[in-house]
């Protein structure tokens, strides 16, 4: 595995096109493209690393399946009157849908939808409040109590924020959201706004290899039939408008960031962890899906 990824690594750092990095989060505008790193968990407590997998970076809307994994966990069945299963077809901050569909988003992992996602699990708690419950859940399944948010990413999502906060206050509209908007959207900034390496998502990812058991710390997360269906939601969802382009190259459930960072889950294998911070025009990493294109070709761990 180690030859693999060193293999992977050299093919990557050496790819002339990076893609571009995100620029509409100022604070993220001004990250090195050139900078990559690999990492893969197994589940028998193995890691694999190769590149800069130690290297924090914003893992964006990575963490909407986080906060799905909560939101399952808080409310059960009852989240999905709040939001659909669905794949968009639209970019990740697309407004249009929502209109037509009485303000309940396609899926948790488009903007609209992690936004009312947010507010389902913060159930008249304050932001905070909220925000811990999030970080511990995510330094609990990454086994890794120094994880934390970048509060000038935070800062720079808000400064640029209308946009969300047209989805928020759209959905508000239609009474899709419970609590004030202002604090839902913080709340949504900052933990879209979580610091994570790759060896630190690889590890947190492992509960979704394992029929919801991370087994290198042998806790049960979720139940065996909710780790399936979270894994169904990232192969249909997570890449956006991408995901079928990424099902077709990579053919493992992922979720995408606009930090650069994508986790993608060979169940029963491993979890794999990629980060190159530029982007294609869809927005999800470019030499990320590269290298998750190629570890697949190589170990065969497509599910297909
Ligand atoms: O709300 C936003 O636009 C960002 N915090 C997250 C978007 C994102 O990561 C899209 N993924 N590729």
């Amino acid at each position: 595995m180690q030859d693999i990824l060193n293999d992977i690594c050299k093919t990557i750092t050496a790819e002339p096109n990076k893609g571009k990095v995100a620029s509409y989060i100022p604070e993220l505008a001004c990250i090195d493209p050139e900078q990559f790193g690999i990492s893969v968990a197994l589940p028998d407590g193995q890691v694999f690393n190769a590149g800069s997998a130690h290297q924090l970076f914003s893992i964006q809307s990575i963490s909407k399946v986080f906060t799905l994994t909560i939101a399952l966990g808080k409310l059960g069945d009852a989240i999905w009157s709040r939001v659909g299963r669905e794949p968009s077809g639209d970019p990740f901050n697309s407004i249009v849908q929502l209109e037509h569909e009485g303000g309940k988003p396609r899926n948790p992992f488009i903007n609209a939808g992690a936004i009312a996602v947010t507010d389902a699990i913060m159930m008249g708690h304050k932001p905070r409040e909220t925000l811990g419950e999030i970080l511990q859940f995510v330094r609990f399944i990454a086994d890794d109590n120094s994880i934390g948010i970048d509060e000038k990413v935070a800062q720079s999502e808000k400064l640029t924020g209308d946009r969300n906060a047209s989805l928020a206050h759209f959905m508000a509209a239609f009474g899709n959201l419970k609590n004030p908007v202002e604090q839902v959207l913080g709340t949504y900034f900052h933990h879209c706004s979580i610091s994570m390496s790759c060896e630190q998502l690889a590890q947190a990812g492992l509960f979704l290899v394992s029929d919801g058991i991370n087994e290198s710390t042998g806790f049960r997360v979720v139940s065996a039939q909710r780790a399936r269906r979270i894994n169904s939601l990232m192969m249909m969802c997570g890449h956006y408008d991408g995901s079928g382009e990424f099902a077709y190259r990579v053919g493992l459930p992922g979720k995408s960031g606009v930090g650069g960072g994508i986790l993608a889950i060979a169940p029963g294998k491993a979890s794999i962890a990629v980060w190159s911070p530029g982007l294609d025009s869809i927005g999800n990493s470019k030499l990320g899906t590269q290298a998750l294109e190629l570890l697949v070709q190589k170990t065969g761990w497509s599910i297909f």
